[in-house]
């Protein structure tokens, strides 16, 4: 049997129009662009309007990712979307975005890891790729953080903006994909970045918005010294891992939190600046967002391009930390054990029993059936239409 990869053959991204500029600031909060430049490298944030949503972009990227990697949404075998900041608690966002894209029956779930929210995801594409569970993954990173800042704080207020980024990992048997990933979290920094209201601990009412508990609190130097101590660390260990050195990388694209943090962790691991892709000046701090966005524009410049290796770092409430290094390798045919045919087997008379038989086992069977399948799925094929 094949080694199973999991190649980026999709991407794509959504910002919302209207942005916020460093001056409009000036105008309602004590603060200045001169102060918010120097500490954090943003010059403009994007925010969402009425009638826009977090799954509202979380499709648009999603779209354009699925459409680059010509993968029908009814194909993808598993929809992740990474955020903290979904259009409700429950329904999950996942299945919003899955139905919206027409991805009927696709399993499909919502990831809450902070700002590293979209690395987790790719980790785990990856996991479901390699194992063999799935040949497609949609991973979606999108946040309104805006929605949850109380626009009078100007530790926050300055910090954040909104956006979508989308990838699809596709099944290859070419070494690529995710190459290592480190996570990490400890929740003893809890506190440092919390939105304390609306959630069980602290359900709505008057006196929990009285209190102002539904707006992002965050201790700011606090978050600062973890992501100094944590990102270059994560990003050195995801490096060995891959069994590489940072010459083999050749662009770092880290989250888009704070041009100072990001310049540490670069200088940590000797990376020369022209191998960093910062694009924080623009978006600001979009959360789980920031690196799928920071991708796609790196694609869009030519900074990223196919054989390349990537380097991805985030951190972020949780606390949490991820790293991963990505191998861009080419868009390659299926492997010959396709998810069609298994999918099949699965629909024969004795198909109820298939779960607790072993995954090889199974796959025997599938090939012993795939000349039955072909010609199956080509009958379902043109009765689709
Ligand atoms: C928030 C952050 C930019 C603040 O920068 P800093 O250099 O740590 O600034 P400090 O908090 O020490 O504040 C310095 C001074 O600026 C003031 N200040 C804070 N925000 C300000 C603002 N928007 N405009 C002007 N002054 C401000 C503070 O009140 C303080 O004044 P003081 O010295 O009179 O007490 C920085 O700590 C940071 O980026 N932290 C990480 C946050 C982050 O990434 N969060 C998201 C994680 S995913």
């Amino acid at each position: 049997m094949p080694e199973r990869y999991g190649n980026i053959v999709g991407w794509g991204k959504y910002v919302p129009e209207k942005i916020i500029t460093n001056a409009d600031l000036e105008k309602i909060l004590d603060t200045t662009d001169e102060w918010i430049f120097s500490r954090t490298g943003i010059r403009q944030r994007h925010v969402i309007s009425e009638g826009e949503s977090n799954s509202g972009m979380a499709v648009a990227a999603a779209r354009e990712a699925l459409e680059m990697a010509d993968v029908r949404a009814r194909d993808l075998g598993l929809i992740i979307v990474a955020t903290s900041s979904p259009d409700y608690l429950t329904p999950p966002i996942s299945s919003q975005v899955q139905h919206a894209l027409g991805a009927k029956d696709v399993g499909a779930f919502t990831l809450v890891a902070g700002c590293p929210g979209f690395v987790y995801g790719l980790a785990t594409a990856h996991q479901f790729i390699a194992a063999g569970a799935c040949d497609n993954v949609l991973v979606v990173g999108s946040e309104v953080v805006s929605r949850f800042i109380n626009k009078q704080d100007r530790s926050t207020a300055i910090l954040f903006g909104d956006g979508a980024g989308a990838v699809v990992l596709q099944v290859t048997s070419e070494p690529c994909g995710v190459l290592s990933f480190v996570l990490g979290s400890d929740g003893a920094g809890a506190q440092d970045l919390i939105l304390p209201g609306g959630g069980s601990a602290a359900p709505a009412s008057h006196e929990m918005v009285d209190e102002g508990l539904q707006y992002l609190r965050m201790n700011g130097r606090q978050v600062f010294r973890f992501a100094s101590r944590v990102l270059g660390r994560a990003l050195k260990q995801a490096i060995q891992k891959a069994n590489l050195t940072t010459d083999d990388i050749d662009l770092f694209i880290p989250h888009q939190a704070n041009a100072r943090i990001i310049a540490s962790a670069a200088r940590y691991v000797k990376l020369p600046e022209d191998k960093v892709f910062v694009n924080i000046a623009d978006y600001g701090n979009t959360s789980a967002a920031s690196i799928p966005i920071a991708l796609c524009e790196a694609f869009e410049q030519g900074r990223a391009k196919i054989g390349d290796t990537l380097a991805f770092v985030a951190f972020g409430a949780g606390l949490t930390w991820a790293s991963a290094i990505v191998k861009l390798g080419e868009k390659t045919a299926p492997l010959p054990v396709e998810k069609s045919r298994i999918s099949l087997f699965e629909l024969l008379p004795f198909g109820g029993i298939s779960s607790s038989i072993g995954s090889d086992l199974k796959r025997n069977l599938a090939q012993f059936f795939s000349p039955l399948s072909t010609f199956a799925q080509k009958l379902f094929s043109r009765s689709r239409g």
